[in-house]
């Protein structure tokens, strides 16, 4: 996160220069108490922070930074797109915001590597999710579904923050490791609570006696870590039975030269990695949007009218996937507005020209996905929920980059897929059932790595 607070990153140091840079604000001094200033505004009102700034500069600032290429902030989607697609290959991921992340996820995973190593392991995992493999996925995601919404009791509060967290993470966990994680669910959420306010507080630089952030966070991955351990250790025990999961295609895995497996370190970060990009993310995109729809009962009955219509009274199964499209546009209407991955990271490689600017290596370069999907001039009325703007045709005239919640080009979410599906059964199997009613005012945005709702989401289920 760092750098996407502007606040300038370790990268090779800059030949003084004329080169014509975007408008941005004055350059910062780098004493401590410039940083934790700077470090505070970010962090209570980040989207109203960068907001201002692109009123300020327009849709490309630029944070200057003493003997360093400096930041370049985007939002424009032809430049988003060029970041993340056409000129993908010039830009890497090490960049000073995955530093944090790196500690937590490891270096295999591949979230936060490069190069070789992420494109060998990227082909390790790819085969998980395939076409054969999604609909196994569906029949457990639906199951895991009807068995929550089972539990809940007309009229009865419940956080559906937290009931979907549960919900994602079992459904992780059985689909991808073979796992039942009922019994880690809340080990694991609270090591994920941690996480999330630990990689922003844990980089304040303090004395690390002093830093709580950053103690709790390493109890945090101490509590992941074991309970990952236990996931391979029971796996190796127990051998394969034929299972075809991600957790043994890790374990089988060779390297076609050398023969070798992989080590338990690079097995451990792919867990940690997939646990948690898998399902906080799902998580949001499905409790924001029941949020959205208990803010817009119109389009709520519209959602309860398709579904009456392609289900009638029962559940959903795989085969119904493609058929619920008008729960899929609720689903991306939803992701749209409040995006679980809110804002993207990369550093310049080499040099490489982005729009009007000319970015010297080592530039590094961050992507407000949630100002892209909140700009009038592609989405007009931005602050209404509609999910006609996700219709098919209307959908294929959103210029390229104007909607990335998943990101584009080679990096792309590998589970893009799996979420796509899992949001839209998920949304069918509850809201056929329950009607989700707000409780009171709406929840503010908790923008950490992923965007949640502060202090969860208080709702009532009522029976349809
Ligand atoms: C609504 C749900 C999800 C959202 C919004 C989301 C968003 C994203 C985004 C934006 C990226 C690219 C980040 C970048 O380029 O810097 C990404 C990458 C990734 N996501 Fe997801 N994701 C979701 C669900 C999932 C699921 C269900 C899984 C796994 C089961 C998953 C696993 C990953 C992994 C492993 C990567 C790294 C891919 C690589 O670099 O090769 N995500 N995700």
């Amino acid at each position: 996160m760092e750098a996407i607070q502007e606040t300038a990153a370790a990268a090779p140091k800059a030949e003084p220069s004329t080169r014509r840079v975007p408008p941005g604000p004055p350059t910062r001094g780098a004493s401590v108490f410039s940083r934790i200033r700077y470090g505070l505004n970010f962090f209570f009102d980040p989207f109203g922070f960068v907001g201002g700034r692109f009123e300020s500069y327009g849709d490309t600032y630029f944070v200057a930074a003493e003997n360093q290429p400096g930041l370049y902030v985007f939002r424009k989607p032809e430049d988003v797109w060029a970041v993340l697609v056409t000129e993908a290959k010039k830009f890497r991921k090490t960049h000073s915001a995955f530093r944090e992340l790196g500690q937590v996820l490891g270096e295999s995973g591949l979230l936060t590597t490069d190069g070789d190593t992420w494109r060998k392991h990227r082909r390790i995992v790819q085969p998980a999710f395939s076409p054969k493999r999604m609909s196994e996925y569906a029949e457990v995601m639906i199951e895991e579904t009807v068995r929550e919404a089972r539990s809940w009791e007309h009229g009865k509060r419940i956080d559906l923050a937290d009931a979907m967290m549960e919900l994602t993470l079992r459904i992780v966990a059985r689909t991808l490791f073979g796992h039942d994680a009922s019994g880690d669910v809340d080990a694991v959420r609270d090591a994920m609570r941690t996480l999330q306010d630990g990689l922003v507080g844990a980089q304040l630089p303090i004395p690390r006696w002093m830093n709580i952030g950053l103690q709790r966070q390493e109890r945090a991955v101490a509590t992941l870590d074991a309970l990952i351990a236990r996931m391979i250790e029971t796996r190796r025990r127990q051998g394969g039975n034929g299972q075809v999961d991600l957790l043994q295609r890790l374990l089988d895995a060779r390297d076609p030269e050398t023969g070798a497996e992989l080590t338990d370190t690079e097995i451990r970060d792919h867990l940690v990695t997939f646990f948690l990009a898998g399902h906080e993310t799902t998580s949001n995109a499905l409790t924001w949007t029941f949020h959205l729809l208990g803010e817009n009962p119109a389009q709520r009955a519209r959602l309860e009218a398709h579904l009456d219509e392609v289900l009638g009274d029962r559940d959903p199964t795989p085969e119904d996937f493609p058929n619920l499209g008008f729960a899929t546009q609720v689903l991306e209407e939803g992701m749209r507005l409040r995006p679980p991955v809110f804002v993207m990271a990369r550093q310049a490689a080499e040099a490489v020209t982005i729009g009007e600017w000319e970015l010297p290596a080592g530039s590094e370069v961050v992507l407000w996905l949630w100002h892209t999907h909140h700009d009038s001039r592609i989405y007009p009325d931005p602050e209404r929920f509609d999910p006609d703007r996700f219709a098919p045709d209307a959908k294929a005239a959103l210029p390229k980059g104007a909607y990335l919640p998943f990101g584009q080009g080679p990096r792309t979410c590998i589970g893009k897929h799996f979420a796509l599906m899992e949001g839209t059964l998920l949304l069918a199997t509850i809201a056929r059932r329950w009607r989700l009613e707000p409780t009171g005012a709406a929840p503010k945005l908790h923008a950490r790595v992923t965007l949640s709702p502060k202090n969860g989401l208080p709702m009532i289920p009522k029976k349809r």
